[in-house]
């Protein structure tokens, strides 16, 4: 019988297709360095805690913009509407003008929200974990956007490429 070998970067790349299945949303994490925004593209975006409010995100521990982030000890969560895949992609490339043609404003608490998203939280930094190649980043939510900034539809990420909704949704329960 043949000996089975694994091959590392085969089982990388399967472990990758496979979480692909779980269909998400897509935010871009951003700070503000001064007056200077800053941000990177993120999938790996959920809720934690309702009491207290606590979100989470996973970012590589090789980017150039979270550290940038860390240090100004908050962040906002953009999550993008379904418009925005040029957003998403400007926003995943490295040592780019990723702010370039973005409409933006501050928050009260100085963290940059982006135009026509679909919401947006602003949060201060909370807890960070090191996990693998990544680190966990948990932010206490300080404010949210309004009922009326959500009139948007959502922007998915599934197998890798960018989705839309296809209907208004089945009752829970
Ligand atoms: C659809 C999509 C989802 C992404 N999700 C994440 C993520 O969850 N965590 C992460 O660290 N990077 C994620 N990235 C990659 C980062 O956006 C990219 O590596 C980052 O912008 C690198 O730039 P930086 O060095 O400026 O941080 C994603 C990219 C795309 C296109």
């Amino acid at each position: 019988m043949k000996e089975v070998v694994s091959d590392p970067s085969f089982e990388a790349r399967r472990f990758r297709d496979t979480l692909g299945h779980y269909a998400s949303g897509i935010t871009i994490i951003g700070g503000l360095e001064g007056d200077e925004p800053v941000g990177f593209t993120c999938q790996s975006f959920y809720s934690v805690s309702a009491d207290p409010p606590l979100v989470s995100f996973s970012v590589m521990t090789n980017s150039t913009t979270y550290p940038r982030i860390r240090e100004t000890g908050k962040f906002s969560v953009n999550v993008l509407s379904s418009g925005q895949h040029a957003v998403s992609n400007q926003f995943a490339r490295k040592g780019t003008d990723k702010w370039a043609g973005i409409e933006w404003a501050p928050t009260a608490h100085r963290n940059p929200v982006i135009a026509d998203t679909l919401m947006w939280l602003d949060c201060d930094l909370w807890a960070e974990h090191e996990a693998g190649d990544h680190y966990i980043v948990i932010g206490r939510v300080l404010e949210m956007s309004p009922p009326e900034w959500h009139k948007h539809e959502p922007l998915l990420y599934f197998k890798g490429q960018y989705r839309h909704l296809r209907d208004q949704g089945t009752q829970v329960g």
